[in-house]
């Protein structure tokens, strides 16, 4: 709200806000995180995330794209893009992108997204989420095909393969084939039939992705381009001061073991896991020094943040206090340590409420850091 230069006093629920004075209320309507209306007016974020065909308020959109563990909030990364007053045309960097969330905020906004990430499953994830939007009408081409092998065949597992031609638009097949891992992880952990998943999740996913189409109709977004790219956050391929703002979430040591969580996914895709570890953030070595190497990565990785990111701008890092074994890692500190170390100012820390996983985490919070001019 202060962003937007509206001053304002909360009613004792926190549900209604008066503002004595709002710079430009288009701007607030079309930006705003959280906030459902001002006055009868909805704000875009009401109506974005009206698009939602699952039971979760957090994923509208194609945002639920994969059951990805360890995503962060959706409308806090829409508010923080807010808070680092990033406009269309401006550079997001997230180093750490995981299942595209940044990614999905930032086009909504029209802001460029810059997405890395070590695991090729997540950069599938995060490709799906937010280029299937240019190739849906053609997608739909190919799920008619699916649903007549679905009720032909009830147990295939994998899909069995359809006509489409050698040259098919990747993003074509990258949709086809985040339905078929969701299924994967549908039958690996329900026990849901795999073929029937499979076509449920094609339809489901296609209407998210008309959802877009029909949103950013309705609303006029322009969607901000978005590029996604494998590689390792320790050693960025960007110029010294090439991004305009950075919007992470790093991995929190090994409280979430990414590579065992999505052991099935990587397997269908043809990926060996021992490989796919050796270069993962936190869980990578042998148990015993993983901490150690942990300390060191996510050194290496606050500086290559620093070195890419313009001066004057914000760099955000939301990251909790994970636990070894029973004992709770002050990784909150460290970061506004070694950020401070590197050269970025420390402005604020703001807790994250917690629902839930305590026995993972004892605090979370989102630090703000400018680089200084
Ligand atoms: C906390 S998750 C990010 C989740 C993301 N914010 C989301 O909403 O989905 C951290 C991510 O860091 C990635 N990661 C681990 N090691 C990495 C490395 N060396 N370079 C880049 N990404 C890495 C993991 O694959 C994981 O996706």
């Amino acid at each position: 709200m202060q962003t937007f230069g509206a001053e304002f006093d909360p009613n004792a629920t926190l549900r209604v806000f008066r503002t004595a004075r709002v710079l430009d209320p288009l701007r607030l309507k079309r930006r705003a995180a959280y906030i459902t209306a001002i006055g009868a007016l909805p704000t875009d974020y009401t109506i974005i995330r009206s698009y939602n065909r699952t039971r979760s308020v957090n994923q509208y959109l194609t945002h639920w794209f994969y059951p990805y563990k360890g995503k962060y909030h959706p409308q806090m990364v829409r508010a923080l893009l807010n808070v680092m007053r990033i406009e269309p045309g401006d550079t997001v960097l997230d180093p750490f992108i995981g299942s595209g969330t940044t990614a999905v905020e930032a086009q909504l906004l029209g802001i460029h997204c810059i997405g890395v990430d070590i695991s090729p499953l997540c950069t599938l994830i995060s490709r799906v989420k937010t280029e299937s939007v240019a190739i849906i009408d053609r997608v739909l081409q190919y799920q008619a095909e699916y649903e007549r092998i679905a009720r032909a065949s009830a147990k295939s597992n994998p899909p069995p393969p359809i006509s489409m031609e050698a040259s098919a638009d990747d993003r074509i097949k990258n949709f086809f084939k985040v339905a078929e891992l969701i299924a994967h992880s549908d039958h690996a952990r329900r026990g849901r039939p795999f073929i029937q998943s499979f076509v449920r999740n094609i339809k489901r996913m296609s209407a998210s992705v008309w959802d877009v189409r029909t949103a950013s109709d309705v609303l006029e977004l322009p969607l901000g381009p978005v590029d996604i790219r494998q590689g390792d956050a320790r050693q960025l391929h960007f110029a010294d001061e090439s991004v305009d703002a950075i919007l992470t979430s790093p991995p929190y040591a090994a409280t979430l073991d990414y590579i065992e969580n999505d052991a099935h996914a990587f397997r269908a895709l043809g990926y060996d896991l021992r490989r796919v570890r050796e270069q993962v953030i936190g869980v990578r070595g042998h148990p015993q020094h993983r901490l150690s190497y942990y300390y060191d990565d996510i050194r290496q990785c606050y500086a290559e943040m620093y070195r890419v990111l313009r001066p004057g701008r914000w760099c955000v890092i939301v990251i909790g206090n994970g636990m070894v074994g029973r004992q709770p890692l002050d990784l909150i500190g460290l970061t506004i340590r070694e950020c401070g170390a590197i050269g970025f100012e420390f402005v604020r820390e703001i807790e994250k409420p917690m629902w839930g996983r305590r026995n993972e985490l004892n605090r979370e919070s989102i630090v703000m850091f400018i680089k200084p001019t």
